[in-house]
């Protein structure tokens, strides 16, 4: 086992990635209570994963309690997350209860937030289920909920207690998601880290192939890489916003198309060379650079180009989804662009060269 920590003073936490975990001694070590455990699955995670770790938790706790969500990004909602509160008051959760996120990246920021504000802040911890909630999502404390209006856009800073990345759930998860995960991979390279990039050009069939010691590297490097940043700027007041490379374009994606239809993933993926391609035609980084993240981004089987939103005005449909958009300031959008390789800014741009870039990179 191989553990990463997050360095944030009283509230420093482990993620412990490998196989086979020793859960029961994870939580142990964490000293969280022994009382109520609340494990927040969907069904898809559920069927496959829960029987296992409620047989662990029942060793430590002496209640545990299981709710199961719908699947999908459509149910990361205020529905669901009342639906939670409601249960843990139907069981009596007092403040000592702790909650797991046993799930991907929807799972783990709904439960991350149902914790953060049940009683004003209740203990919990990351089980995380895919790629991408183990790369990304599991670690570092967002925690959220979409509006109709935006994604992401209700939610608080909140630390899990531990996370635990058991890299055998991931023999479940199907190539489409694993690839999605990927994406969140890849942009740590450009952003922090090219000498990963460079490994990950040389490595990502393994990655894909689901090679133990590749997938173990992918999740080992990526966690560091996190907690570097979160360990800096926990709550986003400058470097964070680095680790939302593609992330501008790739919203407006995910929410134009409707949540569901590309994954996070997908969006981010097209974003990121649209974000790259917004760097070089601001002299910020060379043609070579933008065609070998895009090459890497095709390899790992993600789409390089981005939807076409609306046939009228594509660029106009692209610019009002991203004005909505955390980063925002005064209405005007910010994008994290690549200032030479493996080193990230944030700026804005003007209109009519993002208008320009989203005509070149979509369709
Ligand atoms: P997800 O949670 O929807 O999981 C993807 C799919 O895989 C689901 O159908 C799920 O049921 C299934 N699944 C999960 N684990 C499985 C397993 N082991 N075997 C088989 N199937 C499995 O999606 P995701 O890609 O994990 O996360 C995306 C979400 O994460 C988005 O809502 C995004 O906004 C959020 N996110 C948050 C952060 C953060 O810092 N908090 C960072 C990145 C993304
Ligand atoms: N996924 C971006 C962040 O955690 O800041």
């Amino acid at each position: 086992m191989y553990s990463v920590s997050i360095d944030l003073d009283r509230r420093c936490y482990d993620i412990c990635i490998g196989r086979n975990i020793d859960l029961v001694g994870a939580i142990l070590a964490s000293k969280l209570s022994a009382g109520k455990a609340v494990v927040v699955t969907n069904a898809i995670v559920g069927k496959l994963h829960q029987d296992r770790i409620v047989a662990m938790l029942e060793e430590v706790f002496e209640e545990v309690l299981v709710i199961q969500l719908p699947d999908g990004e459509s149910y990361k909602t205020w529905d669901s997350l009342n639906h939670i509160f409601t249960s843990l008051l139907n069981w009596e959760c007092d403040r000592k209860t702790v909650m797991f996120a046993l799930g991907g990246g929807v799972v783990g920021d709904i439960t991350g937030f149902a914790a953060a504000t049940y009683m004003r802040g209740i203990p919990f911890v990351q089980l995380p289920t895919t790629l991408l909630a183990q790369v990304d999502s599991s670690v570092g404390g967002k925690t959220a909920i979409n509006h109709p209006l935006g994604k992401n856009m209700i939610g608080a800073f909140y630390q899990p207690r531990l996370v635990v990345c058991d890299l055998n759930t991931l023999e479940t998860l199907p190539i489409r998601e694993l690839r999605a995960g990927l994406a969140e991979v890849i942009k740590y390279g450009p952003i922090a880290d090219i000498g990963f990039m460079e490994w990950l050009e040389g490595s990502v069939d393994k990655v894909l192939a689901k090679d133990s010691s590749a997938l173990a590297h992918v999740v080992q490097r990526s966690c560091e890489i996190k907690a570097w940043v979160v360990s800096q700027d926990e709550k986003e007041a400058g470097l964070r916003a680095i680790l939302n490379f593609g992330h501008t374009f790739g919203h407006a994606i995910e929410a134009g198309m409707g949540y569901g239809v590309w994954l996070h993933g997908e969006g981010v993926a097209a974003g990121m060379v649209m974000a790259a391609e917004l760097s070089r035609r601001l002299g910020l980084v060379d043609a070579a650079f933008v065609e070998r993240l895009t090459a890497l981004i095709a390899r790992a089987g993600l789409p390089t180009k981005g939807p076409v939103l609306d046939a009228a005005d594509n660029a106009g449909r692209y610019l009002e989804l991203m004005r909505i958009d955390k980063k925002s300031e005064g209405g005007e959008i910010r994008f994290v662009l690549i200032d030479g390789p493996g080193k990230a800014v944030v700026r804005a741009a003007p209109d009519a060269l993002v208008r320009e870039v989203i005509d070149a990179c979509c369709g």
